[in-house]
């Protein structure tokens, strides 16, 4: 169990690993499960006694995974509702009281300290709106992946200045909330990575059919991520990008790829459409 912590805690190596021990006459499993929360820095160890249902959630780790990313995945949209709902509003309100103000007398210090103050509310009611937005996007919920994945690259160009291209190939694509959520985190650590590290000037974002499901394609053109990574032998100095869009592409019994093009960078996710988590 040792060697297992410290896996988790240098190199964020998941775990689920079964004890049994004699308490009371009576043979006690416990199953322990270990990861770090994609995106933080965050440990989170679970035991429970083993229930020797073979059917049930943490009996089975793909499961037990996905029925985590779909907790935190509600945490997320729980935020974004309090920022949307609450702060938001307040932000509003004082916006609204600050105005009142804008036509008063006031000292030439007080006036530069006016301005300052209209300044940081407008950088942070924005902070808020990308915030919220990032956390759960409305699109996603209402207008499904294609809608989504049409208009967060859209902005992300915007604020980063990179050209991205979204083709949608694969027709409509019936609901699946699971699949879309997937895809969608994908695109945003993809992108994200795009922008921190490739130094490319132009990325497409492709969703695609494949034989037994869906697949999504983000390609850049930049300098290609480095061998060492792409053969795994980086573990203990990258971050949680990529393991993370790994970890959450097989809870949904998918694949993650990333390869070099000779011109950049492609990552395809695959996902199929029937699924067994087993
Ligand atoms: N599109 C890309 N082009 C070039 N290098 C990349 C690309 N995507 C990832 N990399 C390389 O792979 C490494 C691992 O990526 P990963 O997303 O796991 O971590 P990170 O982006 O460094 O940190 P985090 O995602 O935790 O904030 C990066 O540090 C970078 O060197
Ligand atoms: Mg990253």
């Amino acid at each position: 169990m040792s060697e297992h912590v410290a896996a988790l805690c240098q190199h964020s190596t998941p775990f689920s690993q079964t004890l049994s021990f004699p308490l009371a006459g009576q043979d006690i499993r416990m199953v322990v499960h270990g990861e770090r929360l994609p995106g933080t820095e965050d440990l989170f160890i679970l035991s429970h006694l083993d229930d020797e249902d073979p059917e049930s959630e943490t009996a089975n780790p793909r499961r037990y995974h996905l029925s985590m990313l779909q907790a935190e995945e509600e945490e997320r949209k729980r935020i974004a509702r309090e920022l949307h709902d609450e702060t938001a509003q307040q932000l509003a309100l004082m916006q609204f009281n600050l105005m009142t103000l804008r036509n008063s007398d006031m000292s030439p210090q007080a006036s530069d300290a006016y301005q300052a103050m209209e300044i940081s509310l407008k950088a942070i009611q924005d902070q808020v709106r990308t915030l919220s937005y990032l956390l759960h996007p409305p699109e996603l919920a209402e207008d499904g992946i294609e809608a989504a994945l049409a208009h967060f690259p859209r902005g992300f160009a915007r604020r980063s200045g990179l050209q991205i291209e979204f083709r949608c190939l694969s027709g409509p694509i019936k609901r699946d909330p699971d699949m879309e959520i997937a895809f969608y985190r994908v695109a945003q650590e993809a992108l994200a990575n795009v922008y921190k590290h490739a130094n490319a000037s132009h990325a497409v974002v492709r969703l695609r059919r494949t034989q037994t499901g869906f697949a999504l394609e983000i390609e850049d053109d930049g300098r290609g991520v480095p061998e060492h990574i792409l053969n795994g032998q980086g573990r203990d100095i990258v971050g949680v990008g990529l393991s993370g869009m790994r970890e959450r592409v097989m809870a949904l019994a998918g694949q993650l790829e990333v390869r070099l093009t000779g011109t950049g960078t492609l990552v395809t996710a695959t996902i199929p459409r029937r699924r067994q988590c087993d």
